[in-house]
Formats: C-alpha cells, structure tokens, sequence
C-alpha cells in the first residue's frame, strides 16, 4: 500500500528494477483458478504482449462472486435517472450476480458461445454493466458502442467485429430528450445480415417495431436461473473490443484480454484514489462517482470492472450535468454523499459557465477526491473545481490514459503526490514512460518537451486491433520501434511532472471525446456537393477543441446556410452529433504542397485566429488560396 509520498517513490522504483515480482504481488489478490507460469512475455515489435501467461480464471468471479461472502448486501452501484423525479435503483452484489447470471444463461440460450462478439448499444443503465459482466461471465467478447452514434456508425462497427447478437433498449433519456435507440439499431441491421438475435431492455416505453430477431429482456431474463458457472478462460482470452478513432481511416477496435486488465484496472482504481477501507469492504462507507458513459473506456475500466473487481460502491447516472439544470451533479453528490467524483475538464466548465449559484445549494462536504480524465484540465477550471467543489480540502487527481492503455497511465496518487494545476504529475508504479525527439531519440533530463511513448508493456496494454493486427503495429509500434507511441505531446518540467500537451497526430479532443479528423472529413465528403473538406481542431471554450471544417464545394446551387446546415447532418448521420462540425468555412480550395498534401499546419493556424506568422508558404502550389483562406475566417 502506498501511504505517503516516499513510499510511492520506493514502490515505483522496484516496480521498475522488478517488475514481475511487483506484478506478481498485485495478481497474487485475485481468484486464480491456475496460477500464471510467467508473468509477462513481450516484444514491441510485431507487437505480442502477453501476461499472466497460462493463467485461468474468471474476471466475473473475481468483481463479483468474491465479495459475496462477507459483502452480498453492499451496494454496488446506485443508479440515479435521468429525472431527477424517478426512482433511485439500488443493486447489491447479490443482486448484481443474479441479474448477471440470469442474463449470462439468457445469452447462453440463445446461442452465444466463448469468443463470439456482442455488441451493446445502451443507454446509462444497470443492464448495461450486467450485459457487460454477463459477456465475460461466458466468455463472449463485448464490443460497447457509445449510443449516441449514428446507425451507420453502430453497423460498421458490428460488421468490423462480426457481432452475432446485440444488446439495446427501446430508447434511451437524455436530458429532455428521448432517443428512439432500437430504431438506430433496426437502421443499422439492415446492413449487418450476420446478427441473429437483438435483447431489447423496455425502459422508456417509446413504441418500437418489433421484427423476428427481437426478444424482449424482459420477457426472458427474469425466468432464466440466477445461477451460472463462470467460464474459465485464459488471461489472454479477449475479453472486450471498443471502437477508437484514429488520425486515419474508420475507427479501430482496440482488443484487451482477461487478465491484464483485471489486474490493471482494480490497482490502478484502489492506488489512484486512494478509496479507504477497500481491503475492509463492511466497513467502507465510500461512495465513488465516475460520470463518462459506459460506451468510453472511461466506463468500462472506472465505472464497471476497477470498482467492482475492489468492491467498491459506486453511482451510475443515466443522465446529463445539465438537466434539469446546472446543478444536477452537485445535487446527486448531496444526496448519495459521494466521496469520490471523476469527471472530464469538458463538464467542469460548462457547469463553471453556469454560475456558483448552481453549486451553493448543496452541500458537498462529502468529497474527498476530485477526479479528471479525458482531456488537458486548463489551469482556470482546475482552480475553480479545487476551490468551489473540493473546497480546497480535496487533492485533484489529473488522469492521464487512453483506450489503448486501459487504466490510468499518469497521476497523481490521491493525497500523496503532490499536485500541480494542469499536470497529471507522475507515472503510477510500474509505467515507464520517455519523451522522445521527431527522430525517436529520447529527450533525457527535466524541463523538456516532446512526443510521449512507454518503453515497458503494462499489463493492460492494447493486444491487437480486432482483425488487423498490422494496423496495430503501424498505429502505435512503427512510429518509434521499440516504444509504445502514445500520440500525445508532453512536456516534463524541472521537477519531473508530466504535463500533456495534446495530440501531436490528426486526432481531435471534442469535450474529451476523441474523433480523427480523417473520419470527419469522409462524413462530410459525402455530401453530394461537397468535392474535398479539410478538418481541423481548434481552441473551445467548453469543449476544449472545436471541429472547423474547409468545404470545397465548386458548383452548388444553394444557400450556404442552407448547405451547412445539410453538411452537419450528414455528419451526424455518419457518425453522430459528436462530430458535428462547429465552423463551417466554404472555400475554393485548400492549401497543398506540390505533392498534393494538404498543410493542416496553416488550416490550424486559421483556425485558431493566428494569421499573423502562418509560418513558410513558399512550398505551396497555389500561395492565394491561403488569402482566401484567411479572408473568409469564421
Ligand atoms: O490526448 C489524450 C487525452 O485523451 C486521449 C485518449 O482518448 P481516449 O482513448 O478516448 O481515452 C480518454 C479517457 C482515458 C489521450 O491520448 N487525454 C486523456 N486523459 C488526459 C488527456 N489529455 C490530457 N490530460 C489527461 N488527463
């Protein structure tokens, strides 16, 4: 256990000089149905990372029936609605490994066997973990979609993975919005023939068009048995793919495997914030609260398995930070007197837009540790998060991962590093992480900048890209051989913090949602009038990075207003409204080298209103489309 600030200097340092036996320690507190032979086995090269080699167990059984006898009666999630007038749901670990198995042996019966792929598109519900924990129970492979994406978005990613059976709900609540979800789903199933069945949770009532495929959730789980033998697998068994963007083509699944993950996500959640009492589980009276949606890897790793592979109890909010008003979170902090909360920088300036007489209402002398995850956290809103939520009592732990990497990378240790406003401080025990040069030299010392790259595999690092283990290669092994390239620009300062940057590639932070520009581009290229679009992120207040889209578009006939407003709804039906473009400029060309490459360095600049020194223009084929480029600036 780390205490104090030394002994996380001490751990880190063996964790580094050793660290199979470090590992060894932290695998040692699971239920092992066979004890791994080798602890890791690796090369960055093809890649192949293996840990825990010729491990057997059950993830399932370790987040859940391990706590069953002394905890069955703890809570394991509280869920609060959408509406703050409906009905709080809570759910034990009993309950949980009821509803789980009932749906593991639902699932089971409908043909689901080890290694086939479910895909779930849900809305911010307990059924959503279950549909989750109940994949790993059997040892079929979840791929979560987000279910805000567009349904072509939804089918290209059940057709990547070949997913034989999907999990929804009729619609889902948002705010003071209702989404039909299931007819995003019959929309994207007409062009996905090899799904056989689709679960369908009734939540909101909305009417749905009910076809051969569909079953009811509710006409089938709560008849199946509450008892069900959990699958054994292999620590490198898949246990999940999830969907990420990068800076090209469609988006990629990321693959983690059973037992990495286990071990990664439970240390990282237990270490990083510090949830007292945790080995004590009867007499934990912590509350966590992780905000992101079930869909990121947020979720996946700090809402469903790191909390509940600790026992830990946790909040899990259907809703929006915003509805019925801005003071929706401080609200559910009050009443379920949450100790922990993790949110993304995103939220805490729209709530610091909204005013301080949204939090002063409630009483938020519960909290003990503020969380940040997905996106740099500028200095004015971790100020205001310390001092108007954390009332200057709380340490902020700035996150610093990605889906790729699991579990949280760099951080600080809630209470024991310390903090910096804007930096994610330190590499947790066991993370070598490097700056390195665009040559891939390594930049040694502090007070330096440069590209981020781990040179040890960690035990939940990315396996492979579902069915294309070169891309894989190629995205985050090829760029420096030998290191693990995370595409985040870093810099360490002159006591060895980490403070990262942003993307040093072509991929866009959008309120903490991470979309590739080349993805954008494609949606809004196919627009009927639209030849050729350049996309670029730019500086946003709230969002962090905006989209502003260049639009060639030679020969239209219409209004542009017109034409911008079909623009974004093309993009929202490609991939879904988290992409929609907020500046749309009409252009008659982009700027490109001779070789025909686009300079996004230039479209950026605009972008950000710094046309004073755009920088050399000389190698450009045509230097006034930069003129016009600028002149026209939105
Ligand atoms: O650029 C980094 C940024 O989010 C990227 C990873 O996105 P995703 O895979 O969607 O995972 C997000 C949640 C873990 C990173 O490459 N990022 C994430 N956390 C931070 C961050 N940037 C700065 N500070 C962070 N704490």
């Amino acid at each position: 256990m780390i205490r104090t600030y030394d002994d996380y200097r001490e751990i880190y340092r063996k964790s580094i000089e050793n660290p199979e036996h470090f590992w060894d320690t932290i695998a040692d507190q699971f239920v092992w149905h066979k004890r791994w032979t080798k602890t890791v086995d690796w090369n960055f090269n093809d890649p192949d990372v293996k840990w825990f080699v010729d491990g057997k167990f059950n993830i399932t059984q370790n987040a859940i029936d391990r706590h069953l006898p002394l905890n069955s009666g703890k809570t394991a999630f509280i869920w609060e609605p959408n509406s703050p007038e409906g009905h709080k749901r809570i759910i034990t670990y009993q309950n949980l490994h009821d509803e789980v198995c009932q749906l593991a042996n639902t699932l089971k019966n409908l043909g689901v066997k080890k290694g086939d792929r479910v895909c779930i598109y849900m809305p911010m519900i307990p059924e959503s973990v279950f549909a989750m924990l109940a994949c790993a129970r059997i040892g079929a492979v979840h791929s979560v979609v987000f279910a805000g994406f567009s349904s072509s978005a939804l089918a290209g990613r059940i057709q990547d993975s070949d997913c034989k059976i999907v999990l929804t709900s009729d619609g889902a609540y948002r705010g003071p919005k209702d989404i039909p979800i299931k007819s995003v789903v019959d929309e994207a199933l007409r062009e996905c023939p090899g799904v056989e069945k689709v679960l369908m949770y009734k939540h909101t009532g909305t009417i749905v068009n009910l076809t051969e495929k569909d079953i009811i959730w509710q006409d089938v789980v709560p008849y199946a048995s509450p008892v069900c033998e959990p699958e054994i697998m292999d620590s490198e068994d898949m246990l999940f793919i999830l969907y990420t963007s990068g800076s090209t083509g469609k988006p990629k699944g990321v693959v983690h495997t059973c037992g990495g993950y286990m071990v990664y996500t439970c240390y990282t959640f237990q270490t990083v914030f510090q949830m007292d009492g945790l080995n004590d589980v009867n007499t934990n009276q912590n509350v966590f609260w992780c905000t992101a949606d079930v869909g990121w890897i947020t979720g996946h790793s700090y809402i469903a398995y790191g909390p509940l592979l600790a026992g830990a109890s946790s909040v899990l909010f259907e809703g929006v930070p915003t509805f019925p008003d801005a003071g929706r979170f401080w609200n559910v902090i009050d009443k379920y007197k949450v100790t922990h909360f993790y949110t993304a920088p995103t939220a805490i300036r729209a709530l610091e837009a909204a005013g301080l007489q949204y939090v002063a209402p409630y009483d938020l002398s519960s909290l003990k540790v503020l969380g940040s995850v997905g996106e740099p956290i500028n200095e004015e809103a971790w100020q205001w998060y310390h001092k108007n939520i954390g009332k200057e009592k709380c340490p902020i732990v700035d996150t610093w991962w990605q889906t790729e990497t699991g579990g949280i990378m760099i951080s600080a240790i809630a209470g024991i590093t310390p903090t910096k406003p804007g930096y994610a401080t330190l590499p947790l025990p066991g993370i070598q992480p490097i700056l390195v040069d665009e040559k891939g030299n390594e930049i040694p010392g502090n007070d330096v900048e440069g590209n981020l790259c781990i040179k040890f595999p960690w035990p939940s690092i990315v396996r492979t890209t579902y069915g294309d283990h070169a891309r894989c290669r190629q995205a985050y092994f090829e760029t420096y051989p030998g290191l693990y390239f995370t595409g985040d620009g870093c810099k360490r300062d002159h006591d060895g913090f980490y403070r990262i940057t942003g993307r040093v590639d072509d991929v866009m932070n959008i309120s903490g949602h991470r979309i590739g520009t080349a993805e954008v581009e494609s949606a809004i290229n196919s627009h009927i009038d639209v030849v050729e679009s350049a996309v670029v992120g730019y500086p946003h207040d709230i969002k962090g990075q905006g989209i502003y889209a260049y639009v060639i578009v030679p020969s239209t006939t219409k209004n542009h207003d017109m034409l911008k407003k079909e623009i974004i709804a093309e993009v929202n039906k490609i991939i879904g409204p988290i992409a929609k473009p907020d500046k749309i400029q009409i252009v008659n060309g982009l700027p490109k080298t001779r070789s025909g490459k686009i300079m996004r360095r230039i479209l950026r600049k605009v972008a950000e209103g710094e046309i004073s020194n755009l920088g050399d223009t000389s190698t450009l084929l045509d230097p006034s489309v930069v003129e016009e480029i600028v002149k026209g600036r939105l």
